[in-house]
């Protein structure tokens, strides 16, 4: 139940510029904005306004009108995320102010605040302002209650700013931080709320950054026992059982298609288990988190093409996000028993590797036809959704980089959600509607299990060209034994390739948010259920 020491001399880890940089400090305080000796004072504004109200009126007054000059004079739109900066020359006591778009009111919503904090923060970055003072976006006429606003807002400035500590010797141009932000609101209980929506924020932003952290190491120092490592500081901090089950234990299990894989690689596999007892009287009101942590996919023998390959480093972002989600899970406490389950190993075509047209036995004993050795994601989920059953979890979501077909359908807007269980496919859709995270469902029509028959095996692990989300789906399905299931294909989400909003190039954090939004709501629906009763029939 250990993992295994590292050889820490041949991994000295450069020391990383997120490492060595200030974490942001978000405060909230009760005053008047205009009052406040600040480097920058951020105010918003709606699309189409003419005449500013509320704060944003207030500053424009103090101003002797400028920004309503700015708005006729057509260089403030109030378009999403616009900024327009101001300097006060001693009008008022703000050194500058910062106009923000809103974009239109009736398209307003908490993701807007997200996507509107990241913007301003980096704004201000770029020009080298380290600190500013800013009201609660939309908590006014926008509608959002307070608490919403400052968790947002907190979200967005958090992953809006996130660099990941490359591994650069020579640095570049010395550049400023943007190290403080603090939300000012003159009523003291609409404070105190915002105040509990920026913890909240900071909280979910900050595990989300694990798992993008996770995700954007090189493989060669994101092996499945460094996963094992980061998954036992979030038990430490969290105080979650954990427990990292090693090959031959795995091995002795049964558990055949995820060591079909990991015989591949040298590097040894780890099934990496925290578990986090929200209602240790009730067992039944539990949910299982399944991700898939290939922690590099070279496709094995039925190797991939060169070309792009090293984003496969990615290939373990399920697991991370799975980790991450548990971080949040531990400090907001619902009152839900949640286990996590990450299949960890690499797939690598080494010379014990399988080759295509083995057949291996999953946990529950049914076989597999390897027919494409790339493949492998189903193969170690296989296995993990056997062992969360076999746990007595009786309702699973798992998350995985499972197919370059998601990509293709759905790009990188939203994630491709399965399953068999109508109600916890919407819990998990609605999750996603609260945290900004998109996600859409594709079928699971019976006609499409032919296209994972075998002539040799219970089930080939490739369907071909067809269809390739739903099928790789579809062998999923059979190794939940009556659960309710959510499959979430984050192929195309887990990682962007450009900064927008609140994501930056590169890994996106995408579930971390929802997973722990679905183990709040599903705690406070609180009604637990028993295994075969929701799941669809087979
Ligand atoms: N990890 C890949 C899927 C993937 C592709 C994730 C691109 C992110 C970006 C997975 O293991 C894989 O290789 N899937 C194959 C399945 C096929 C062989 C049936 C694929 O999608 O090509
Ligand atoms: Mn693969
Ligand atoms: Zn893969």
């Amino acid at each position: 139940m250990t993992t295994t020491p590292k050889p820490k001399a041949s991994k000295a880890k450069v020391s990383t510029k997120a490492a060595e940089t200030k974490a942001l400090e978000i405060n909230v305080e009760s005053g008047d904005i205009t009052g406040i000796d600040t480097l920058a004072l951020v105010v918003n504004i709606f699309r189409g306004v003419k005449q500013p109200g509320g704060a944003t009126g207030a500053v424009d007054q103090a101003l002797d009108g400028a920004i309503t000059q700015l708005i006729e004079d057509g260089e403030i739109k109030g378009g999403t995320g616009e900024t327009t900066l101001i300097h006060t020359l001693g009008k008022i006591m703000p050194r500058r102010v910062l106009v923000v778009g809103l974009g239109p009111q009736d398209k307003f919503d908490a993701q807007v605040v997200r996507r509107v904090s990241a913007e301003v923060v980096r704004f201000l970055r770029r020009k080298g302002i380290s600190s500013a003072v800013t009201i609660a976006h939309g908590a006014g006429i926008g509608g959002l209650d307070p608490q919403q606003s400052g968790q947002a807002i907190a979200e967005g400035a958090h992953l809006g700013l996130y660099k990941f500590g490359v591994y650069q010797t020579k640095n570049s141009e010395p550049s400023t931080e943007f190290e403080k932000l603090t939300v000012v609101e003159l009523d003291k209980a609409r404070a105190k709320a915002i105040d509990d929506g920026v913890k909240l924020g900071c909280t979910t932003a900050l595990s989300s950054i694990v798992a993008r952290d996770m995700v954007n190491e090189p493989a060669n120092h994101m092996t499945p026992s460094d996963m094992a490592e980061a998954a036992q500081k979030v038990a430490k901090d969290q105080g979650l059982k954990i427990q990292v089950l090693d090959n031959p234990e795995m091995k002795k299990m049964g558990m055949g298609a995820f060591m079909g894989v990991a015989q591949g690689t040298d590097e040894p596999a780890k099934l990496i288990v925290l578990s986090y007892e929200g209602d240790p009287g009730n067992p039944e009101n539990n949910l299982g988190l399944i991700g898939k942590g290939i922690t590099f996919d070279t496709g094995g023998i039925s190797l991939k093409p060169p070309g792009g390959m090293e984003a496969m480093k990615g290939d373990m972002a399920g697991g991370a996000s799975v980790i991450a989600a548990m971080q949040i899970i531990g400090q907001v406490k619902p009152k839900i028993n949640v286990l996590a389950v990450i299949a960890a190993t690499e797939n690598m075509p080494g010379a014990s590797a399988q080759r295509p047209g083995d057949v291996v036995r999953a946990m529950n004993g049914k076989t597999i036809e390897v027919v494409n050795t790339d493949a492998e994601g189903r193969l170690v989920l296989a296995d993990a959704l056997c062992y969360a059953r076999e746990q007595g979890i009786t309702r699973l979501v798992d998350v995985a980089t499972l197919t370059g077909a998601m990509v293709t359908t759905l790009g990188k807007a939203c994630t491709g959600v399965m399953g068999n269980d109508d109600k916890l496919i919407q819990q998990t859709i609605d999750a996603g509607k609260k945290t900004g995270e998109k996600f859409w469902e594709l079928p699971m029509f019976d006609e499409y299990k032919d296209l994972i028959k075998s002539d040799v095996a219970d089930m080939k692990n490739s369907g071909g060209r067809q269809a390739g989300s739903i099928s790789a789906a579809l062998l999923l399905a059979e190794f939940v034994d009556g659960a309710a299931w959510v499959h979430l294909d984050i192929a195309g989400t887990s990682t962007s390739d450009k900064a927008s909003g609140y994501l930056v190039k590169g890994a996106t954090g995408v579930p971390v948010r929802t997973l722990a939004q679905l183990a709040v709501d599903l705690a406070e629906e609180c009604a637990p259920k028993k295994a075969n009763s929701k799941a669809k029939a087979k």
